[in-house]
């Protein structure tokens, strides 16, 4: 594919394919105890149920890193400068950049994400009404070691992982993800991140089972998306939602629990389920500053100044490729 630096708006295809879903499915279910990947989530439907939970008045950390931005949009701007190319790890509905793109001014705009479809009509959108910004929607498991697209490579780049996303990965996968971003950014790099904070488990747990059943909804929806994609047979109503502090581990772990005894058809494979066993769906780490700060640093990054709400519930760093 052949591309102008000039071109405005750009969809890349990088997207994983059935058969590698698949593995990572059967990997999962075949494992003790059972486990699938949070990305899978993010269908159509899924990413409309996130966008349902960031204004559930349980769900503070959408709101508490919004304020935030506001914190620290004046070092933001800096950051990124009138050149930069900002590129963001699971863009989702792209809210959380505009806040940002009304104080600063980078060249281009990288959005990265599994779900195509809600990917290219957020991305369209945004490029609409930022008529002076360069879009190129990448669609791709940002899990994985990915290639930016072609017209940014000259530009100085800075990541953007809002969200405590980076929580969901295990904080030694943490690490080796920060490696990577290290590459894809080059020397130089930036990255600003948002990372939910320790605090009472009470507060925690209640933003992830809210009274709506919102959460458990977005939860179940995962074994309507691998039925829909791969043709399992998951009956989501034997299953129910679960979400609890580990307090050890510092981190919220979902789970769908079983409610019977039962099997599921996946390709020529049968997976049997025991009455109250759980397939793990999701982990979401909580850190402390001084933790995430020992983290960026394992990852290669120094963290040049961070920002915390009143409550200190949820913090932002920014961060540099250490030298
Ligand atoms: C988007 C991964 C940050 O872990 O809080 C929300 C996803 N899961 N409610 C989180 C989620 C359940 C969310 N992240």
């Amino acid at each position: 594919m052949s591309s102008s630096p000039s071109v405005r708006y750009q969809f890349f295809d990088l997207g994983p394919d059935a058969s590698d879903m698949y593995q990572e499915v059967l990997g999962g279910l075949q494992a003790l105890p059972k486990r699938l990947p949070p990305k899978y989530f993010y269908d159509e439907e899924g990413s409309r149920l996130f966008e349902a939970i960031t204004r559930l008045p349980e769900y503070y950390l959408t709101r508490t890193e919004m304020n935030l931005f506001d914190r620290c949009e004046q070092s933001v701007a800096e950051a990124l400068g009138n050149d930069a190319c900002v590129v963001e790890y699971g863009s989702g509905s792209s809210q959380k950049i505009r806040k940002v793109l009304q104080r600063a001014r980078p060249e281009a705009y990288v959005p990265v994400d599994i779900s195509a479809e809600h990917l290219e009509l957020q991305s369209a959108a945004l490029s609409r009404d930022f008529p002076w910004l360069k879009v190129y929607p990448t669609c791709a498991d940002f899990t994985q070691p990915f290639k930016l697209p072609e017209p940014v490579s000259e530009l100085p780049k800075v990541g953007f992982f809002p969200g405590s996303s980076i929580g969901n990965f295990e904080p030694d996968s943490a690490v080796g993800f920060l490696r990577n971003v290290l590459r894809t950014l080059g020397p130089g790099g930036q990255m600003l991140v948002g990372v939910d904070r320790k605090k009472d488990p009470a507060v925690l747990e209640a933003a992830y089972n809210d009274a709506q059943g919102i959460t458990a909804r977005f939860n179940l929806n995962l074994l309507h998306h691998i039925n829909a994609q791969l043709g399992v047979s998951f009956d989501p109503n034997s299953f129910v939602h679960e979400a609890r502090y580990n307090e050890a581990l510092g981190c919220i772990q979902m789970f769908l629990r079983s409610r019977e005894t039962q099997t599921v058809v996946l390709g020529e494979y049968e997976i049997s389920f025991t009455e109250g066993e759980t397939i793990h769906t999701e982990s979401s780490y909580k850190y402390d500053p001084a933790e995430f700060i020992a983290l960026a640093r394992r990852g290669g990054f120094d963290t040049e100044v961070w920002w915390t709400d009143e409550n200190s519930w949820f913090a932002l760093y920014l961060l540099r490729a250490a030298p």
